[in-house]
């Protein structure tokens, strides 16, 4: 994508998820400025030199960075991706206890400098923190939202695609809820080439049964914790993913796709931060109501709702 004019992305951590939201955001173009901060000063000067160092070969972004908040001032966007990770085994509601009170103290230093910039949480679990950030800002829920379910989203696209003999960007299907245990994929909705999944064959991809589709659903569920277990965290899939959500803001895209605003009226359901079909542009992620769901998928979404309300309430109390 060509540079949007005079627009600034922060990303806030300087760990492996945000070297490579920086890195995704550089090589694409997705920001005229990027600017990663963390409070570990000698960490985040190198990974800003690193980046810096390979300017040469990508557009005309900018990247600069340090351990002064200052560095966020001004931004359009702020993409949060700092804090504990997943040790291997470990869930991503096992860590809301210290993100949220890291997250607590960061709020209200960003908000300083950029009361203005879209608030992206990808910090897990994305979906519980951002229930609790949005109260704490008081910015309207459209303008912070979780990355939330676009990263699983891709992972679906992948395995379906493979199966199917064709490109991930052909095949329309998402899967939203948790950004967790209990996210699921939004089956009924699923097409390859406006083709229903089920119903989907060439020479050499036989259709596909309802059993396959389960076993897809687990893997993508499960996708992280295979990751985590082979090389200790997640982060290329994540920095593309975080870029893509970033591109649709700044370019004002109205791109659909699942991120986590806190929701109401959503289906009966209100005051919860979880993944549905979204609209993505520059004022923000608007949920698409009028999103249908077969039963089971309205139960999915019910339960995943009830988690992640629980999650959050337990650290309200
Ligand atoms: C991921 O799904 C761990 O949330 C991170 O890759």
């Amino acid at each position: 994508m060509s540079v949007v004019e005079n627009s600034k992305l922060t990303i806030v951590g300087a760990g492996s998820v945000g070297a490579s939201a920086a890195y995704a955001a550089l090589i694409r173009g997705s920001a005229r400025q990027i600017a990663l901060y963390d409070i570990a000063t000698k960490k985040v000067d190198a990974e800003v030199l690193d980046l810096a160092h390979g300017t040469q070969f990508t557009g005309s972004s900018q990247i600069i960075g340090g351990s002064d908040i200052s560095v966020a001032a001004g931004s359009h966007v702020v993409v949060i991706t700092a804090g504990a990770k997943q040790n291997p085994g470990q869930t991503r509601l096992e860590l809301a206890d210290v993100n949220a009170r890291m997250l607590g103290s960061l709020i209200p230093q960003l908000m300083e400098v950029a009361p203005n910039a879209i608030y992206i949480i990808v910090t897990n679990p994305c979906d519980v923190l951002t229930a609790l950030a949005q109260e704490q800002s008081g910015l309207p829920p459209e303008r912070l939202f979780a990355s939330g379910t676009v990263l699983d989203t891709s992972r679906l696209r992948w395995k379906l695609a493979e199966r199917a003999g064709v490109s991930p960007s052909s095949v329309h299907a998402s899967i939203i809820g948790e950004h967790g245990d209990s996210e699921f994929p939004l089956w009924s909705r699923a097409t390859i080439g406006g083709v229903p999944v089920l119903e989907w064959q060439r020479d050499g991809h036989p259709r596909m049964t309802e059993a396959e589709l389960d076993e897809i659903a687990i893997s993508v569920r499960d996708a992280a914790y295979k990751v985590i277990e082979g090389k200790g965290a997640t982060n290329y899939a994540v920095g593309l993913s975080t870029a893509h959500i970033v591109e649709a803001i700044l370019g004002d895209k109205r791109s659909i796709m699942p991120v986590a605003p806190v929701l109401s009226d959503f289906h009966g359901i209100d005051g919860v931060a979880l993944s549905v079909p979204c609209i993505v542009s520059a004022s923000g992620a608007t949920p698409i109501k009028e999103t249908t769901f077969s039963e089971k998928e309205l139960r999915q979404l019910t339960e995943s709702a009830t988690t992640l309300r629980a999650a959050a309430d337990s650290l309200r109390s």
